[in-house]
């Protein structure tokens, strides 16, 4: 009867070192790449100016001849993939120009549409 027990125990405890290891070793899901990816890409992270949830976001405030003025990232949640797409291989404004794949741009238009 003790040998079942402990059979059973191992068994258990091997069962679950391998759940473990195998929850480590999971890829990331593409959303899970594209809030990396929003948050850090190669250049300086698009959250920093469309902020956690691609709203729209001030990015900074001045004044020019006593009238405040307010520099502002658009609302980038909502919108469709052709545009989304086609505002980040152009270069110029604000907004820095990054060189990311298409893929790497499916993954952050998934995560931050997500976000509406
Ligand atoms: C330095 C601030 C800044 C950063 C960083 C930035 N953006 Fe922008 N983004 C802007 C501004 C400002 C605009 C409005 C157009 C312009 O002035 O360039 C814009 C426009 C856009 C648009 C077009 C919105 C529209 O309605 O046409 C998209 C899409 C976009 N950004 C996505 C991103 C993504 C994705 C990243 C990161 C890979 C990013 N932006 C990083 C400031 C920024």
């Amino acid at each position: 009867m003790r040998h079942k027990k402990l059979f059973f125990c191992f068994f258990s405890l091997c069962f679950y070192v391998f759940a473990q290891e195998s929850k480590d070793t999971s890829f990331i899901t593409t959303q899970e790449y594209g809030k990396k990816l929003y948050e850090n890409p190669r250049n300086i992270g698009c959250i920093k100016c469309h902020g956690k949830n691609g709203e729209s976001e001030v990015i900074a405030t001045y004044k020019n001849k006593n009238k405040s003025k307010i520099i502002k990232a658009p609302k980038i949640n909502d919108m469709d993939f052709e545009a989304f797409k086609k505002a980040l291989s152009k270069d110029k404004g604000i907004m820095p120009k990054y060189n990311l794949t298409e893929e790497e741009i499916k993954a952050i238009y998934l995560y931050i549409s997500s976000k509406k």
